[in-house]
């Protein structure tokens, strides 16, 4: 098999990875997520001591810039992209920011080291990085974690039911052309789905549905086993499409405070999908 190229970036002389133009649909939601709820962030910032600090949190940070394929353009990635809204309106506590590729790691350590800031940088695979921060962040604080793994394998739900120990708002990619093109092999014992929302088989029977309600009903239940986890997902899930419409990747917002939810209402674009039906 060719290997793939590393490409990088001329000013910073750092590696990037490449993205679809889309990715800047989910950098716009995390921006925005940061900026709608800075004040309530506020409120978690020392001084004064006893406020317990507010932490952004990703499992799947990438290296912090990123090329747009087929074009020429370098753009931040979500990491750079939260500390600079951030920065602007009121500054995380802490970062904590995992790839399991250690050059991805580095890079966005030099990145964000460069811009004054002091990230915590972890290169393991997100199920062994997510006790790492869990023990590492203070539950009392508000915390805010994106999830933005390349497709469901990656997105454990250990993961979520791990950090649903803390008070975190969370903004969840899922990969709605994954869930298309790869069911059937998902869906086998012991595969993708059994680890993606455990014990979805004894809820829903594909031999009884369609191929899409069965991805229906298995989102269904994916969206119950957070809310038992006491974070509610918000009801307004946005849909980000490729440029011939092809459906690309859902944004799902969940939280426990409903203040949080609406904040995510007010942000996501009205005129895309609200549900996850297929
Ligand atoms: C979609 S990219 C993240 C992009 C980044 N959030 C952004 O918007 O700039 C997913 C990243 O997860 C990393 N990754 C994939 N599987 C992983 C795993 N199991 N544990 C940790 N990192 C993983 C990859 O190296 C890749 O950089």
């Amino acid at each position: 098999m060719a290997k793939r190229e590393v490409k990088f970036d001329h000013d910073d002389g750092l590696i990037v990875s490449e993205v679809g133009p889309w990715a800047t649909e989910k950098h716009a939601r995390v921006r925005q997520y940061i900026e709608i709820s800075s004040a309530t962030r506020k409120k978690y910032i020392p001084p004064p001591a006893w406020h317990a600090g507010a932490a952004y949190i990703e499992l799947f940070s990438g290296p912090g810039r990123s090329l747009i394929r087929g074009t020429n353009r370098i753009i931040d990635g979500s990491p750079l992209v939260a500390f600079k809204a951030a920065q602007a309106t009121v500054p995380f506590t802490e970062m904590h920011l995992n790839d399991f590729d250690a050059e991805n790691s580095s890079a966005l350590n030099s990145r964000i080291r460069a811009l004054g800031g002091a990230p915590i940088c972890y290169s393991d695979p997100a199920d062994v990085a997510i006790d790492k921060i869990v023990a590492a962040v203070n539950p009392s604080g508000l915390h805010f974690a994106f999830l933005d793994p390349f497709n469901l394998a990656g997105l454990s739900f250990d993961i979520i039911r791990k950090l649903s120990k803390l008070k975190v708002d969370l903004l969840i990619h899922v990969s709605v052309h994954d869930l298309q093109r790869n069911l059937d092999d998902y869906s086998r014992p012991g595969d993708v789905l059994d680890t993606f929302a455990p014990g979805w088989s004894k809820h829903v029977d594909p031999k009884k549905l369609s191929r899409n309600s069965f991805r229906a009903a298995l989102m269904e239940y994916w969206l119950a086993e957070i809310r038992k986890l006491g974070k509610l997902p918000a009801e307004g899930v946005e849909l980000v499409e490729g440029p011939t419409g092809q459906r690309l990747y859902w944004l799902v917002f969940a939280s426990e405070h409903g203040i949080a939810r609406k904040f995510w209402e007010a942000i996501r674009d009205p005129m895309r999908q609200t549900t996850m039906d297929f």
